[in-house]
């Protein structure tokens, strides 16, 4: 079944992409979007990634920004780079010339009703190609998203989790589009960190190549970052959640249909996810909404793509 990666590289969208090309997911283009840093970095860094693995998956430059939201990055996660700071080789391989969401629409033509989209980052470049063509939403089979809260527990703003609050517009327009979503929201991803004893499990001898070097490098800062805030040792790595349950749907151990939106006004109330688990819209679900995930599972993915 073919996927397009919509991901703004970053450390947790290298771990997904790394997943998701390593373990044999048929991912027909990476559509790269502005996020955790300028849209330069997360595209240099979408090559960097291609090239560490050898993958031949071409790569597409997206939005710069966006819609309404100024821009937002989240460096001090990230680095300044977008991914850590590691030195890297220079790339030699280069974007397509088409706009990714050029490529989105045309893909959905060549894949009527077949093409899945998994999207870790903001949501510009499929809202965007949404409202370019009308009709994009009937040739989609279904959305993974990383993004949004389910108790409004805010890591960007107060109630807004960083990819549906670096564009607000995006993500109501994509949650309203009619096409069904899994949505893994930041709540989940707090409250399933991997650890790396999980991640050694098997031994650590395989996990001496450069692909399984390169990831640790890149999440070292992240460990204990993580450590400092919440007081507990493991990777935050929201987007693999979602990578994982596209290669393993047994991953998930808890979802729940709801129907969700997204908050585009209010003093403190924009890029929240409204979530209808009382059933008091009257609206009918549009989300089914990730709550729980088997860690080891996830775990055994990743170490799987790291030593491929
Ligand atoms: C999300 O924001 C980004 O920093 C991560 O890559 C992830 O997609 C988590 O809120
Ligand atoms: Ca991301």
């Amino acid at each position: 079944m073919p996927w397009i990666i919509d991901a703004d590289p970053g450390i947790d969208d290298a771990a997904a992409i790394i997943t998701c090309l390593r373990l044999g997911c048929d991912v027909v283009a990476l559509s790269i979007v502005h996020g955790n840093s300028p849209l330069e970095n997360t595209l240099l860094n979408a090559l960097r990634l291609k090239e560490l693995i050898g993958s031949a998956v071409p790569v597409y430059a997206g939005c710069p920004r966006a819609i309404l939201e100024p821009r937002r990055n989240a460096g001090e996660i990230h680095g300044q780079d977008g991914m850590g700071d590691l030195q890297w080789e220079p790339v030699q391989s280069k974007a397509e010339a088409k706009h990714a969401v050029d490529m989105i629409i045309e893909q959905s033509h060549l894949h009527p009703g077949n093409l899945s989209i998994l999207a870790v980052g903001p949501l510009t470049n499929l809202a965007v190609a949404l409202v370019k063509d009308s009709t994009l939403a009937q040739r989609i089979k279904e959305l993974v998203l990383m993004g949004g809260t389910s108790g409004a527990r805010g890591n960007t703003t107060i109630v807004g989790e960083f990819n549906f609050a670096a564009d607000p517009e995006a993500a109501a327009i994509v949650l309203e589009a009619g096409i069904p979503i899994t949505l893994v929201p930041w709540e989940t991803c707090l409250e399933n960190l991997v650890t790396l004893e999980q991640l050694q499990t098997g031994g650590t001898e395989a996990l001496e190549n450069p692909v399984a070097e390169t990831f640790l490098a890149m999440t070292a800062e992240l460990l204990d970052r993580t450590e400092n805030v919440l007081g507990y040792r493991g990777f935050l790595l929201c987007d693999l959640l979602a990578a994982a349950l596209v290669m393993d749907p047994l991953v998930v151990t808890e979802a729940v249909d709801v129907f969700a939106a997204v908050e585009t006004n209010g003093t403190y109330g924009r890029g929240l996810t409204a979530i209808d688990y009382a059933k008091l819209s009257g609206e009918q679900p549009n989300v089914n909404l990730v709550l729980g995930v088997d860690t080891d599972r996830v775990a055994a993915l990743l170490r799987q793509a790291l030593i491929a």
